[in-house]
């Protein structure tokens, strides 16, 4: 008998194997966007993009270039949940790239926050929707558990919506924007604040008071001065 041998007879077959996990195997993906995908399934945000990068849950990556998950710091006191990707974010797999991305970029550096150092951008869906539509429904439900996987993974003190697409996609409130921007709400023991979509504000150059770049002003500073309290509790 070889050694080989000997050690075979160390082999217990009823001992488990380890099940294959659905990261490993990403034929284990539900591709049926009405099977969730449990909380706690990733360990970590690249475990979460290999998934995305390969997800069918609806029929958005059919037309798109890229997956667009995340940027910013995976440790970042403030998530900004934004609606989809646009063409800029479909070529570069980034969100927030755009001219809107840019003014975002603006509008945090106005209160020193960092988009590097202080946020993590992601947006509702991971895919573009064709010629820029707004996601449905069902390709929302579909895509949500990356997103509420990316909070659980970022853990933010302050979760930012932006548009009213944003706001429906992660909290099911259908209050118009402009209703509801700038109020803080609560969602899963997470403190959120719907802002206007940064688009919003590139088709409305005005700064008089009132409206929406004047608006965004005032948001932002209340984002700034909570983010300021919270770090002055702990
Ligand atoms: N608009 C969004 O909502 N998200 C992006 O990533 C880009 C533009």
């Amino acid at each position: 008998m070889t050694s080989d041998d000997q050690l075979s007879l160390f082999n217990d077959s009823t001992v488990e194997q380890a099940a294959p996990s659905a990261v490993s195997q990403p034929e284990l993906i539900p591709t049926d966007g009405k099977i969730p995908i449990p909380p706690g399934t990733y360990s970590n945000m690249v475990e979460l993009a290999q998934h995305c990068n390969q997800c069918h849950r609806c029929g958005l990556a059919d037309s798109a270039t890229h997956a667009v998950v995340g940027r910013g710091n995976l440790e970042a006191p403030i998530v900004i949940v934004g609606e989809a990707p646009g063409q800029n974010e479909d070529e570069t797999g980034l969100p927030f790239v755009g001219k809107a991305g840019q003014l975002l970029e603006k509008i945090l550096a106005s209160v020193k926050l960092d988009s590097e150092r202080d946020v993590y951008i992601c947006n509702i869906v991971k895919h573009r929707p064709p010629a820029n539509r707004v996601p449905t429904a069902e390709e929302m439900a579909a895509c949500i558990p990356y997103l509420l996987e990316q909070i659980r993974l970022v853990d933010p003190k302050i979760i930012l919506l932006t548009g009213a697409t944003a706001v429906k996609g992660l909290t099911g409130d259908k209050r118009g924007i402009t209703k509801i921007r700038g109020t803080w709400i609560e969602w899963e023991g997470r403190l959120c604040m719907p802002i206007l979509h940064p688009a919003y504000l590139l088709r409305n150059p005005s700064r008089e008071q009132g409206s929406p770049k004047w608006l965004m002003w005032q948001d932002i500073q209340a984002v700034r001065a909570k983010l300021d309290e919270i770090r002055n509790q702990s």
